[in-house]
């Protein structure tokens, strides 16, 4: 298996990030296969933090990333992601960086719409990152979106605006807004093209030639199993499909392409946006987790909610992803507590049941049932082998293994590096 795909298991924000940073100095590709700048991943190396929401974390090593067909792209914010990361001294050429020409991009109109039909949804809101993804999907799915190779082609792009605007200024007409300014939105592409065009190819021969090299592919997933447009907490879901399958038609590898899947889990549970939480803790312990674990979205800034680990969750994510194994994030932010509960089923209706209804009705109605577990008291912050770890936390993790039925592959201790304990690393079992 010279591959890894990594995931995260639950509502995003697991600390992918550090995880893929570490795997990424490690390989020889990094491909970002769905998803958008909706993302946000923070890197620390060093002294220095960097925030990726669309550039595979690769291009902070020089490693070669590339952004899969899966991927919505704005190519406004992938400049100025770029410039951002070039005045940090990264330097990002065609050399180190491709972008599929079969990607759809994300447009102005795009952005409109997510915003306008969010704040006309008042209280039903989703809660999205505002950044056009979910009207991006739509778009490519009912086929008038614009793709990176389409911006070669500007001079015949009006048959493809007129699907595209017909769509849109219907939708802009029942919120009262103006249709779509065409020559704006041509002037738009025209400047931008050449900066994008400049990294299009089809990456999908790239991948199947460093497949042939036997280059070590890093596949880099975005947001989480519970965000997935299938498998998640349907409505309240980004727009893609965020589980591991999503590698073999995001990239444009055969399906056997994934390799060791690297579930990404944090010791406890937060989400951004709206929707069911079974294990949320509203109360003073909810907010000494979301203090601690600096609880704070990398794109909109938003508070996540917190709460308990639910073990229910992460068992159905790992097996929907096929995960081989798990890297356990931000354990040290439990230090100190007296009595951790982790949820090992719902009761729904009087019944007991132990995994996560498809209804979004049955998942509103969902209590957790916790098992307690007593905390600890010494510190595992940066804690690197076994046995730095107090007896209690080793306890807690053997519990969460257990429960899951998915084998532990990684500790992280804080958001530095090399503050890991590594139990197995995904790329040694090529
Ligand atoms: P969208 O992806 O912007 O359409 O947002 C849909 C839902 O996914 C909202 O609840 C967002 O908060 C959530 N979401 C999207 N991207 C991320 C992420 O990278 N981390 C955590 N939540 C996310």
């Amino acid at each position: 298996m010279p591959n890894v795909t990594v995931i995260g298991a639950q509502w995003g924000d697991e600390g992918k990030g550090k995880i893929v940073d570490w795997l990424a100095a490690r390989a020889d590709v990094v491909v970002r296969f769905q998803g958008g700048h909706n993302a946000g991943h923070t890197l620390v190396v060093g002294d220095t933090t960097y925030k990726l929401s669309l550039l595979p974390s690769g291009i902070v090593t020089g490693t070669m990333s590339i952004i899969g067909n899966g991927v919505v792209l704005d190519p406004w914010a992938l400049q100025s992601e770029i410039a951002r990361l070039e005045g940090q001294g990264v330097s990002i050429t065609a050399d180190n960086f491709a972008i599929a020409d079969n990607c759809p991009l994300i447009l102005p109109v795009h952005r409109d719409l997510d915003v306008m039909r969010e704040a006309a949804a008042g209280k039903g809101k989703i809660g999205t990152t505002g950044r056009g993804i979910g009207p991006a999907y739509e778009d490519k799915v009912g086929r008038r979106a614009i793709r990176v190779c389409d911006l070669a082609h500007l001079d015949e792009i009006e048959p493809m605006l007129d699907r595209l605007c017909a769509h849109h200024d219907a939708l802009r007409a029942g919120f009262g807004e103006p249709p779509v300014d065409r020559t704006a939105l041509k002037a738009e592409l025209r400047e931008i093209a050449p900066f994008v065009l400049a990294f299009a190819q089809p990456v999908w021969k790239r991948l199947r030639d460093a497949r042939a090299e036997g280059a070590r592919i890093l596949f880099e997933g975005a947001q989480g199993v519970l965000l997935d447009v299938d498998h998640g907490t349907y409505p309240f879901v980004t727009s893609s499909n965020t589980v591991s399958g999503t590698v073999a038609s995001g990239s444009g590898l055969g399906p056997n392409a994934a390799g060791f899947v690297l579930g990404i889990v944090k010791a406890y549970t937060t989400r951004v946006g709206s929707g069911p939480f079974p294990t949320e803790l509203t109360d003073e312990i909810g907010q000494r987790l979301g203090e601690r674990g600096h609880e704070f979205g990398t794109v909109t800034a938003r508070k996540r909610r917190c709460g308990w680990f639910d073990a229910a969750l992460v068992r159905q994510s790992c097996a929907i992803s096929g995960v081989t194994g798990i890297a356990l994030t931000k354990v040290d932010v439990l230090d100190g507590f007296e009595t951790i509960r982790i949820c090992t089923g719902y009761r729904l209706r009087g019944q007991e049941i132990d995994h996560l209804p498809s209804s979004a009705a049955d998942q509103a109605l969902l209590e957790p049932i916790y098992e307690e577990m007593e905390g600890w008291t010494g510190s595992t912050k940066g804690a690197r082998r076994w046995a730095d770890l107090p007896a209690q936390a080793i306890k807690y993790i053997r519990r969460i293994e257990e429960l899951i039925e998915t084998p532990v592959a990684s500790v992280s201790t804080s958001p530095e590096r090399d503050d890991t304990i590594l139990v197995r690393n995904p790329f040694a079992d090529r």
